[in-house]
C-alpha cells in the first residue's frame, strides 16, 4: 500500500505526539464535566482509539456514521445519517471526533442536526482541517493540522474505502484516483 502514495505527510510519531497534545488540552479542558467522546465513522476510528486513550479523566463514548461523499473524492452537498447516537445527549457534554474537515459540509449539518438535541454543548476536535477547500464555516475547537488541498489516505482516510489501516497519512498517488 505504501507504494501507492506519492508522499508520507504525517507518520506513526508524529500522529502518536499529536494524540498526546490533544488529549493533555482536553483532560485540562473537560475536567469534572460528564463527557461524551462521539467519533464519527469510519474515517475517525484509528483517531478516536488514540485520542481517548490520551484523555486522562472519566468518559463516555459513542459513535455515527455520516457521508456526503460516494466513494468519489468529490463532495456531493448533502449529508446522510446511516447511523445514528445510541444515547439521549441533552444537557450532556459532546466532543465530535472527526478524521478530517474539508468542504464543512457534512459536520456544519451534523452540528446543526445534533443542536436540536439540546446538548450542554459541542466542540469539535478534527485530526486535519483543509482550510482552502471549506464552503461553510466550521468551527474547529481542537484542530490537529492544517493540510493543503491534496487527496490524504490512512490512519482511518480512504480512497473508495481502502487504505484506511495504513498507519500514517500520505498523499495518495494521482495516477490511482484519475
Ligand atoms: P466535507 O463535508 O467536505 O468536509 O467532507 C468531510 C469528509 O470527506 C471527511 O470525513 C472524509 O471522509 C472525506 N474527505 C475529505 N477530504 C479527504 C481526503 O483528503 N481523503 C480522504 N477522505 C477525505
Ligand atoms: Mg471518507
Amino acid at each position: 500500500m505504501l507504494q501507492d502514495l506519492a508522499s508520507v505527510m504525517f507518520d506513526e510519531k508524529v500522529l502518536a505526539a499529536k494524540c498526546q497534545e490533544l488529549g493533555r488540552q482536553l483532560t485540562e479542558d473537560y475536567a469534572g464535566k460528564d463527557l461524551l467522546v462521539v467519533g464519527i465513522l469510519k474515517g475517525s476510528f484509528m483517531f478516536f482509539s488514540d485520542l481517548v486513550r490520551s484523555i486522562n479523566m472519566p468518559l463516555n463514548i459513542d459513535f455515527m456514521a455520516a457521508s456526503s461523499y460516494g466513494s468519489g473524492t468529490e463532495t456531493s452537498g448533502k449529508v446522510l445519517i446511516k447511523k445514528d447516537l445510541s444515547v439521549d445527549i441533552k444537557g450532556r457534554h459532546i466532543l465530535l471526533v472527526e478524521d478530517i474537515i474539508d468542504s464543512g459540509v457534512t459536520m456544519s449539518q451534523l452540528m446543526a442536526e445534533l443542536m436540536k438535541r439540546e446538548p450542554a454543548s459541542i466542540r469539535l476536535c478534527a485530526l486535519l482541517s483543509k482550510p482552502s477547500r471549506r464552503r461553510i464555516e466550521v468551527n474547529i475547537d481542537y484542530c490537529g493540522f492544517e493540510v493543503p488541498d491534496e487527496f490524504l489516505v490512512g490512519y482511518g482516510l480512504d480512497y473508495a474505502e481502502n487504505y484506511r489501516n495504513l498507519p500514517v497519512i500520505g498523499v495518495l498517488k494521482r495516477e490511482i484516483y484519475s
